[in-house]
């Protein structure tokens, strides 16, 4: 069993770019689509749209039996949380959606948090703080450097902004699989990690919380992750190809 990072053949990485860039045009589509009132139900029958019209499939329903198209996890709710009919949605919510899309041998992972109005002030902060904090561990995303190095910048720009930091959950390899070695903790813990090199691909995703870092599962549904104290969470996610210069980022969204 091989548990070592996952370094990517250049067939490997062409199919995964693909993937990626389709992925990204899904997540980047569906914050204009959504409006208050919709349900997170629709809105995650409006995502399997929108991914069968790429001509991949969901890369998340039926992993470990996920019953959804996407994840749309809203307000308190951090990751995993699945499209329902009874949940609707209001424009004082804000809404995380992960979105995965296989097809041809590559798989795209990318997520992002949005809100229907001008954001109060704390809110505006988790998201500033949460995006910065991605961006932060990307640029550390260089052949030579150690995963360490992306989870330290992480982890600073989350507690510059005064965020709580999701332990439970992290980032990782992907590209033909949705989850492969190594983990991208958004903390530092103990080893530095594996040694980045080019041809991995790294999906770097900070989970950050205004109030408590702590989480639970919900007891009936086994996968919505919801922070212990309520308070809002954000999540933001990109997936990165390890190259000889600059970090690639694949999920970068298109401009037109
Ligand atoms: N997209 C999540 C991640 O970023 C994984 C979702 S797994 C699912 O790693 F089963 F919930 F879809
Ligand atoms: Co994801
Ligand atoms: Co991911």
């Amino acid at each position: 069993m091989s548990r070592g990072p996952v370094i990517h053949t250049e067939d490997e990485i062409r199919r995964i770019r693909r993937a990626a860039e389709l992925t990204a045009g899904v997540r980047d589509a569906l914050p204009g689509l959504a409006r208050p009132g919709m349900t997170t139900f629709d809105l995650d029958q409006l995502a399997g749209e929108l991914i069968r019209e790429t001509g991949g499939k969901s890369a998340f329903l039926g992993y470990y039996n996920y019953p959804g198209n996407i994840c749309i996890s809203v307000n308190d709710e951090v990751v995993h949380g699945i499209g329902r009919p009874d949940r609707i949605l209001l424009d004082t919510d804000i809404v995380s959606i992960d979105v995965g899309v296989a097809i041809d041998g590559g798989v795209g992972d990318t997520a992002l948090t949005f809100g229907f109005r001008e954001q109060p002030e704390d809110i505006a902060r988790l998201f500033k703080g949460t995006r910065e904090a991605l961006m932060a561990g990307i640029a550390e995303a260089r052949a030579g450097n150690y995963v360490q190095n992306i989870s330290q910048a992480v982890e600073r720009v989350a507690k510059k902004y005064r965020l709580g930091i999701v332990r439970e959950y992290v980032g990782h390899g992907c590209g033909t699989r949705l989850h492969e070695p190594p983990e991208v903790p958004n903390f530092v813990g103990n080893g530095r990690g594996p040694k980045l090199v080019p041809g991995m691909v790294l999906c770097i995703e900070p989970m950050l919380n205004l109030g408590t870092a702590r989480v639970t599962t919900d007891r009936n549904d086994h996968w919505t992750v919801r922070t212990q104290d309520g308070a809002p969470s954000a999540h933001f996610e990109h997936m990165v190809l390890i190259t000889d210069n600059e970090p690639e980022i694949l999920t970068w969204p298109k401009t037109m």
